[in-house]
């Protein structure tokens, strides 16, 4: 018999962007060589639908497949199971599936094993029925309402989709739950129904565990994980932002400002945070926490911890943000990145900041109003001394331009002061506007001004550094430099010398 060949990875086709969804028609392999999605607008529903073409299986052959799952749960201790590669995994259950077919004297054609094969990959080794959607690089977002009901997709270009996979009944919904509470390491049960983790590819996962028969079941939510987060010159490539605004923040992290990053649900924070990050000088020592780890940083110097839920009842174990940034401090560090500042730690946050050591952070906010008014009122209930240390904040928004969805950094405000009422005095030196879809710079930097102040540089020499950067950026994207590692090492070259850069680029 020829040995299996199965191809995870396959090549990532080129889509066509198409602007007018009744047009879409268009199929691409996700698990060669046997499945494929096609992605197609139905008229009869009105919506684009994302259909998984899987091998079909024969009465005779579904037969087989569930005899030889039956048996080789049995034997596979799945836990040891993941912690191979993929390929000796595969390897593992070949020979093992092999071995039963022969002892239970089963007569399987060689046809018919490869594609029963599929499915023993799908199910031991991967993530059952959206094992194949996990494996499209073009999807963000995999979301599950309950039984019954079809699993929703977000598509890199094409956007929200309705898939042609469903779980049928609770207990096959309920069971995948587990497996993916399994996969992240957590836990989940009826007493304790949340579950917040990571995959072992850095995907992240929300899912809730009911059996409560009023309810569609349990539900779950996978957010892809993007191997590499996009580095600052991709986010120009997007046009999410413009080279000044990078430029800017690039000066702002050379003197330990503090910057909070506001926007809706996936409106693009956690990647804006993570691109910005690129230009923390490479000697500083950066600590982050974050709940489920989404940051990726190209340094050495840098320390992550991710808190860690209790388990069960008694809160054995647990580990929160709030902890973990009181622990955080106490290493001194020069810059404390929060993945998300959603409560009680944002007061620690703010008075790490208050006594020297800078932050970038997200929160969940469409506007410096809203944000600010949270950080007032309880729980968190910041003083304006404290507000007063937050130096800018950038909104992140979804934006229509044209008929495609993107993401744009709306706007850049400078916090100049808060009084003692709790009123904010604000500068907003950025701006894009969805008229023209331009970046307005207004070169009235209230922040540059407090550099210049604090640090005795004069505002020329910040404003002509600011130039030299921005026309940088403006030549790596021109050169389309977006390699993560070899974007950090010309960061970190400028800051040692910066004229060999500029000179290295022609500028
Ligand atoms: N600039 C961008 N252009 C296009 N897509 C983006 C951009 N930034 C992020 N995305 C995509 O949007 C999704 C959400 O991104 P991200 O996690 O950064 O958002 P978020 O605001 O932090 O979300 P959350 O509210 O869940 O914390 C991801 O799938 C990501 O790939
Ligand atoms: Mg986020």
């Amino acid at each position: 018999m020829e040995p299996i060949k199965i191809d995870i990875n396959p090549r990532i086709p080129p889509l066509p962007k198409i602007e007018d969804k009744t047009k879409i028609n268009l199929r691409y392999t996700l698990i060669s060589p046997y499945v494929s999605a096609h992605i197609y607008w139905d008229p009869k529903i009105g919506e684009v639908i994302y259909n998984l073409e899987e091998p079909l299986l024969t009465e005779e052959e579904k037969s087989f497949l569930e005899i030889l799952e039956r048996n080789l749960s049995e034997m596979i201790n799945v836990d040891i199971v993941i912690q191979k590669t993929t390929d000796a995994m595969i390897n593992y259950i070949d020979k093992t599936s092999r071995l039963l077919i022969t002892e239970l004297g089963m007569k399987i054609s060689n046809q018919s094993y490869k594609k029963i094969f599929y499915y023993l990959f799908r199910d031991f080794i991967g993530l059952n029925k959206i094992e194949p959607i996990i494996k499209d690089y073009f999807i963000e977002d995999i979301e599950c309402n309950g039984v019954n009901t079809p699993i929703y997709v977000v598509h890199r270009l094409y956007r929200n989709m309705r898939t042609t996979v469903k779980y049928k009944t609770i207990e096959e919904l309920s069971n995948f739950v587990e497996k993916l509470a399994q996969r992240t390491g957590k836990y989940i049960s009826y007493a304790s129904p949340l579950l917040d983790g990571s995959l072992p590819d850095g995907s992240r996962v929300n899912a809730t565990y009911t059996k409560d028969v009023s309810s569609r079941g349990p539900t779950f939510t996978i957010r892809k994980f993007t191997k590499t987060p996009w580095t600052p010159i991709q986010l120009i490539n997007l046009k999410t932002l413009c080279p000044e605004m990078l430029a800017f923040f690039w000066i702002l992290l050379d003197y330990k400002t503090n910057i909070l990053i506001a926007g809706g649900t996936a409106s693009g924070k956690t990647s804006l945070l993570n691109a910005i990050a690129f230009f923390i000088p490479p000697e500083a020592r950066v600590v982050s926490i974050e709940d489920t780890k989404e940051l990726n940083l190209s340094r050495e110097n840098w320390l992550p911890s991710i808190s860690r839920s209790s388990v069960g009842l008694e809160k054995i174990g647990e580990v929160d943000l709030f902890s973990l940034l009181k622990s955080s401090f106490r290493q001194n560090p020069d810059y404390v990145i929060v993945g998300e500042v959603r409560g009680k730690e944002a007061f620690v946050l703010f008075q790490g900041m208050a006594s020297g050591h800078s932050s970038i952070s997200t929160m969940h906010a469409d506007s410096v109003n809203t944000l600010i008014k949270r950080l007032e009122t309880p729980p968190i209930e910041l003083s304006p001394t404290l507000l007063n240390t937050l130096d800018c904040v950038a909104i992140m928004t979804h934006a229509q331009v044209g008929k495609q969805e993107t993401r744009k950094l709306r706007e850049i405000v400078e916090i100049v002061n808060v009084d003692s009422k709790g009123v904010t005095l604000t500068n907003t030196p950025f701006k894009w506007d969805p008229k023209d879809n331009s970046f307005y710079f207004n070169k009235q930097s209230k922040v540059f001004e407090k550099i210049s102040k604090r640090y005795g540089i004069s505002i020329e020499k910040l404003y002509q550094e600011f130039d030299k950067r921005s026309k940088l950026l403006y030549e790596l994207q021109k050169r389309k430099i977006f390699d993560f590692h070899q974007t950090q090492k010309i960061i970190n070259q400028y800051h040692k010398s910066p004229d060999s850069v500029l000179r290295a680029f022609g500028l």
